[in-house]
């Protein structure tokens, strides 16, 4: 599908995010282990929450709407065929965690992008555990018992520290997860709230075997990585006056937004609550004020990995050089998002260079509407659509129909707010 874009006069309007993608994952895969029914309204309705859901109904659990029956810590069964991860590494590293530690063996495949997706990073500590483990292609579970283990992550990643954790569930002794930066923390908050026995002490995340795990009640809060476009779009277009309903704000997700207000945004918060032990506000955004270049070091990236393609987007439009570095990991996400983003900005007419681990971005630049390139990669088609509202004329993007990953809505709302 091709999205035609139209440079924006104005973005006004409130709005509903799709619920958080990392907690829906985790309310799906945990609810799956649960002893009983659990309720989770709002779940994300991407496709990327779909394929674990899929594997997880392959896995014997019977989820319908917001109920999910867990069978208990050894209620899961050997799915009959291999488990289609669709496009999802949040799917596939998660569920390698939790089926490592399964009497049965599985695999896990994807499509084309998540095949080359590196799974090492998983693999290597769950075969210190002691699991059954290897890749390509991705083969865990039917050995025995596994064995707690301090991992220091050499990547800081959610996904493996998740996997860990949710492997740790099953291991003799303690496991834990050291890390370098705090990465989000959805996974041990909603194994505390289930009864699991998580200690959390700085940088180190430790948990302990489970006999069994409390069903859930929860409303998945808004999700911030999604937010984050609406954040950038508000700020730069000329007249906005944009609500953001129910966005979670866990401090491990928001990094992104201080960042934004640290150089001109204007991003207000209104009526704070709590959604399932994690807090939710309303975003209000307004036009940014007079902007600082944008500097990302080593170290800021892991905290707002996803939200990076959209501030390469508000670079363009600051006076001076933007240096974002630290970012390496993004040529492994869904698409080589560096270089992805350099040529769908290039090709708008932006100053932006690619270097190993990030961008070199001048500004500002007058972006012109041009025909770009998705990369089959919903972030970063949301992204140039962005780039889009703030172009002369009209963008169209490529392989937009990617948007379905994580935000179905997401052209029904540029389309209300503008
Ligand atoms: C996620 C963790 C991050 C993020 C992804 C979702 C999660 O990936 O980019 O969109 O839900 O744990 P990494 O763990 O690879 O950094």
């Amino acid at each position: 599908m091709i999205a035609t874009v139209r440079s924006a006069r104005k973005l006004e309007g409130a709005i509903t995010l799709p619920g958080d993608k990392s907690i829906s994952h985790r309310a799906l895969i945990l609810g799956s282990i649960a002893s009983g029914d659990s309720q989770v309204r709002g779940l994300s309705p991407g496709a990327d929450v779909q394929s674990t859901a899929a594997c997880l109904r392959d896995l014997g659990v019977s989820i319908h709407d917001s109920q999910i029956t867990g069978g208990g810590m050894r209620g899961l069964h050997a799915a009959a065929a291999s488990l289609d991860c669709g496009n999802s590494g949040t799917t596939m590293r998660l569920l390698a965690g939790l089926l490592a530690a399964q009497e049965f063996e599985s695999e896990l495949t994807g499509d084309e992008s998540l095949a080359r997706r590196p799974m090492d990073r998983v693999v290597e500590p769950l075969q210190r555990m002691g699991a059954r483990a290897s890749w390509p292609p991705l083969r865990v579970g039917g050995g025995p018992t596994l064995n707690g283990i301090e991992y220091f992550a050499p990547v800081p990643s959610a996904q493996v520290k998740s996997a860990i954790l949710l492997a740790g569930l099953y291991t003799q002794g303690e496991t834990a997860v050291v890390e370098s930066v705090k990465t989000r923390d959805h996974t041990e908050v909603m194994l505390g709230a289930m009864g699991a026995e998580v200690q959390v002490d700085g940088l180190r995340v430790a948990i302990s075997r489970a006999e069994q795990l409390n069903p859930i009640d929860i409303a998945v809060p808004g999700d911030f990585s999604a937010a984050a476009f609406w954040l950038v779009a508000g700020g730069l277009v000329g007249v906005s006056d944009v609500r953001l309903r129910g966005v979670g704000v866990n401090p491990t997700r928001t990094a992104f937004a201080d960042l934004l207000t640290s150089i001109g945004f204007r991003i207000g918060r209104a009526t704070p609550r709590f959604e399932a032990g994690e807090p939710v506000v309303d975003l209000e955004v307004t036009p940014a004020g007079e902007l600082r270049p944008v500097r990302v070091e080593r170290g800021m990236a892991a905290e707002m990995i996803d939200e990076l393609p959209v501030l390469a987007v508000a670079a363009t439009q600051i006076a001076g050089t933007s240096v974002i570095s630290g970012a390496g990991e993004l040529r492994v996400k869904e698409s080589d998002r560096l270089s992805a983003i350099e040529a769908g900005l290039t090709a708008m007419g932006a100053d932006i260079v690619t270097r190993d681990d990030g961008w070199i971005i001048n500004g500002p630049r007058r972006l012109e509407g041009a025909r770009v390139d998705s990369a089959g990669d919903h972030r970063v088609a949301m992204a140039l659509a962005v780039a889009a509202l703030i172009a002369d004329g009209k963008t169209e993007i490529e392989g937009a129909e990617c948007v379905e990953i994580s935000y179905p809505d997401f052209f029904d709302h540029l389309e209300y707010l503008c």
